[in-house]
C-alpha cells in the first residue's frame, strides 16, 4: 500500500512541481485546488507521466469544501499520511491604495495562508494520526521571521508586506505549536521556506526568481520524507534545516537538490523577494539588498 500525499494549490507553481516530485517518490498524490478542470488537467499530466495521481476541489477558505475534500479523500484511499500546506497568496504584491494595508487584502490573506491550514490540519488529522510516518509540511517564507525583519543588518529588514509576512510568522508559530501538540505521535511538522521561485505567485516571480519550481519541491519532498524521530518544529531551506535545528534532526537530501552553475544557494540574492523593489509596491525602497548571509530563527521545540 503506497504511502499518499495531499498538496494543497497543487494545480501549478511549488505545489504542481510538489506533486510531482511526491509521485516519483511512489507516493499517490491527491491534487486539490479550487478548479475541477484544472485538477482534471493536472491529475491527467501526473499520470500520463506514470504517478499514482487522483484529485478534488479544495478551496482552504471554505470550510465546506474542506470537509468534503477530507470525506471524499478518505472514502477513496482511506489514509493520507504526508499534509502539504502549500496553498498561499501575496496579493499585496499588486493592491494599491491603502496607507498600510487594505482590510480586505490583510483578511483575504490571513484566511489562506494561516486560517486556511489550520482548518485542513484539523480535517486531516485523524488520519494522519493512523500514519506510521504522519508528515505536515507548511510552506512558508524567510519575510516571514520576526528576528529578519526586526534586524537591520538583516536583507528582509526593509521588506514591506505587512499581511504576508504576519500570514507566514503565523504559519510558523503554528509549526511549533502542533509540534509541541502532537509531541506523543509519530507526527513530524516542519516549516519550509523554498526560495525564490518562478511561478504566478507575484507578477515578478515567473521572470526574476532564481529557482525553478522542480527545485523548490525538493525542500518539500525533503521534509514530507524526514524520517522517523527526527526534530519537529523546525524550518528547513534548500541549505538543509535552519540554525539552531536540532542535532537529532536529520539533514535534507540536499545532494537532490540541483542549482543553476554559479548560483550560491547561500546568497539572499537567490530568496523570496530579497528584490522586492520589483513588486512594485509603493512602500518597498530601490535599496538593494544586503548580502549577508541568512539566519533561519524558527527553532525546534521538541526533539524527538
Ligand atoms: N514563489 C515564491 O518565491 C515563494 C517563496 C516563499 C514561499 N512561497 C509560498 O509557496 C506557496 C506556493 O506559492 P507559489 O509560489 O507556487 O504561488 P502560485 O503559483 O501563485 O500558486 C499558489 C497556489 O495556491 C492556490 N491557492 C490560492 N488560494 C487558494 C485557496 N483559497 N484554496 C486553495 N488553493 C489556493 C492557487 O490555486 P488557484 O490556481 O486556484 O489560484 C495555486 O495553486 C505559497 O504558500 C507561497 O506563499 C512562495
Amino acid at each position: 500500500m503506497s504511502k499518499v500525499a495531499v498538496i494543497t494549490g497543487s494545480t501549478r507553481g511549488i505545489g504542481a512541481a510538489s506533486a510531482e516530485a511526491l509521485g516519483r517518490e511512489g507516493f499517490t498524490v491527491v491534487v486539490t485546488g479550487r478548479s475541477q478542470s484544472k485538477v482534471d488537467t493536472s491529475v491527467k499530466k501526473l499520470r500520463d507521466n506514470g504517478i499514482d495521481a487522483f484529485g478534488t476541489t479544495l478551496d482552504v477558505t471554505s470550510q465546506h469544501s474542506i470537509s468534503a475534500a477530507a470525506n471524499f479523500i478518505a472514502h477513496s484511499v482511506g489514509h493520507v499520511d504526508v499534509l502539504v500546506n502549500n496553498a498561499g497568496i501575496l496579493p499585496e504584491a499588486t493592491a494599491q491604495g491603502a496607507s498600510i494595508v487594505d482590510p480586505m487584502v490583510a483578511s483575504d490573506t490571513f484566511a489562506t495562508n494561516v486560517v486556511g491550514p489550520l482548518n485542513v490540519i484539523e480535517a486531516f488529522l485523524p488520519w494522519l494520526r493512523e500514519s506510521q510516518a504522519g508528515r505536515i509540511v507548511n510552506v512558508t517564507t524567510r519575510m516571514g521571521s520576526l528576528a529578519e525583519q526586526a534586524d537591520p543588518t538583516s536583507p528582509y529588514y526593509s521588506m514591506v508586506v505587512p499581511a504576508y509576512q504576519a500570514s507566514k510568522a503565523a504559519l510558523n508559530s503554528v509549526t511549533i505549536s502542533l509540534s509541541k501538540s502532537l509531541a506523543n505521535t509519530g507526527i513530524v511538522v516542519t516549516s519550509v521556506c523554498p526560495g525564490f521561485v518562478q511561478t504566478d505567485l507575484t507578477p515578478v516571480n515567473r521572470d526574476q526568481a532564481t529557482t525553478t519550481a522542480e527545485q523548490a519541491a525538493l525542500v518539500v519532498l525533503a521534509a514530507a520524507t524526514l524520517p522517523a524521530r527526527s526534530a519537529s518544529g523546525t524550518s528547513s531551506t534548500s541549505m538543509g534545516p535552519s540554525a539552531g535545528s536540532s542535532p537529532a534532526s536529520p539533514p535534507l537530501r540536499n545532494s537532490q537538490l540541483r542549482w543553476r552553475r554559479g548560483q550560491r544557494r547561500d546568497d539572499p540574492r537567490n530568496d523570496p523577494l530579497c528584490r522586492r523593489r520589483h513588486l512594485g509596491h509603493p512602500r518597498v525602497s530601490s535599496d538593494p539588498p544586503s548580502t549577508r548571509h541568512m539566519v533561519e530563527t524558527t527553532k525546534p521545540m521538541n526533539a524527538r
